[in-house]
């Protein structure tokens, strides 16, 4: 039999369903019910609690995480549909080294206050700056448009990212 089994329902009880997922390189087990949400399943199942809850609605951005490198809102998106993909969060962003680039200088530029927004920013940026290397000030505020931050007024994590961009421009030549 399939490690994954299909939950169902039996006399109104739910059967939980049995799977793993990948997440910033590792596998983890999971027994989760089959609505729970990617979310969820991070920060209860697994316990890496970086991503944040906000809306729950897929207005805030707060959830956001990648899933084969591309930023999707981890409240709104199923947990048993991110089985054979990746995921990588705010805990996997960091390197060996310290802090990756782009966290150090949302700090240094004080882009993070309450801090509530940071981790799904991060995730935004990352993608971006993964996708598009060298993003002009409109292309980084149109790939952080899903990320609300009710602290900063955007301009110190927008000038963040823009510097980011060139640090991890000149590293890479
Ligand atoms: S918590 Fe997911 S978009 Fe707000
Ligand atoms: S730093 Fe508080 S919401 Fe962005």
């Amino acid at each position: 039999m399939s490690e994954t089994t299909q939950g169902g329902t039996s006399g109104g009880q739910t059967t939980p369903l049995n799977y793993s997922l990948s997440v910033n390189d590792i596998d983890y087990p999971v027994v989760a019910d089959v609505g729970a949400s990617l979310l969820s399943v991070l920060r209860n199942n697994i316990g890496l609690t970086g991503t944040k809850e906000g809306c729950d609605d897929c207005e805030c951005g707060a959830c956001m995480v990648l899933l084969d490198g591309r930023p999707v809102n981890s409240c709104s998106f199923l947990a048993a549909q991110a089985q054979n993909r990746t995921v990588s969060t705010v805990e996997g962003l960091a390197e060996a080294a310290g802090l990756h680039p782009l966290q150090q200088l949302l700090l240094d530029a004080g882009g993070v206050q309450c801090g509530f927004c940071t981790p799904g920013m991060l995730m935004s940026a990352r993608a971006l700056l993964d996708s598009n290397p060298q993003p002009t000030e409109d292309d980084i505020r149109i790939g952080l448009s899903g990320n609300l931050c009710r602290c900063t007024g955007y301009d110190s994590i927008v000038a963040a990212v823009q510097e980011a961009a060139v640090q991890l421009g000149d590293s890479a030549s």
